[in-house]
């Protein structure tokens, strides 16, 4: 399980709404046994505090369901914890040093830092303007689960066009075995399903059962194996 904090100042505004547009996202994407998220900030002045109305407010016109909450403040146990601390300006990253004693594991970023465009997520507190926040969050969440699904190999959950799926097929064969598949393997594979991971443990039963000579093909079965173990590592 792939652990994500994110955090603010306050955690009643833009981390809370960041974990719930991300948790969305990754719901969508059919990974939510393997992708978990929290927030919590950075002062005590708004511990026990549910989200900010007008947070609720835009994450309801945006269809992005949200529970009751009390906000939390960070400690180094969250630190120790989790594997990905997303501050969203730098204010929130000095003070994440200030409480961490620096980013020893290097898990510290900034949300909009996996953008082409890294900038602070202005503080809607302050500002009011909670559509701008609201952007700048989905946008930084966006690109933070590609930077996931790419770095841990997680895009296998949701469901793919016909188009992606072949597309996607082609890139595990070529990365992994230097296998071209054939259009009379790729039909079989579709009458699967629409999910690349159903199409994957498919194609490793196969090779892993039907093929006699294992030597001709150890890199696709040593990458199925591995996939097999990462899997069963992450849902621990
Ligand atoms: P947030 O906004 O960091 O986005 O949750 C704030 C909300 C409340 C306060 C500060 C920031 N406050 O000091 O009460």
């Amino acid at each position: 399980m792939i652990k994500v904090l994110f955090v603010c100042l306050g955690n009643i505004c833009r981390s809370p709404m960041a974990e719930f547009i991300f948790k969305d996202l990754v719901n969508k994407e059919g990974l939510s046994d393997f992708i978990f998220a929290r927030s919590v900030g950075t002062t005590y002045e708004t511990i026990g505090r549910d989200m900010y109305e007008e947070a609720k407010i835009k994450l309801d016109e945006k269809g992005i369901p949200y529970k009751k909450r009390r906000a939390k403040k960070m400690n180094k146990s969250y630190y120790l914890n989790f594997d990905y601390i997303i501050g969203m300006d730098e204010q929130n990253i000095k003070s994440i040093y200030e409480i961490c004693g620096g980013d020893e594991k290097k898990k510290v970023y900034k949300l909009l830092d996996f953008t082409d465009h890294p900038r602070d997520i202005s503080d809607p507190w302050y500002t009011g303007d909670f559509s701008k926040a609201y952007d700048d969050i989905l946008t930084g969440c966006k690109a933070l689960l590609k930077y996931l699904q790419k770095k841990h190999d997680l895009n296998f959950g949701k469901d793919y066009t016909k188009d992606e799926l072949v597309s996607l097929i082609y890139e595990d064969m070529k990365k992994y075995a230097a296998i071209t598949p054939s259009d009379a393997d790729i039909t079989r594979y579709f009458a699967l399903g629409t999910k690349l991971i159903d199409i994957r443990v498919y194609i490793s039963d196969m090779y892993n059962t039907e093929i006699e000579d294992e030597d001709a093909i150890p890199s696709l079965k040593n990458y199925y194996m591995q996939l097999e173990k990462y899997i069963r590592d992450l849902k621990k």
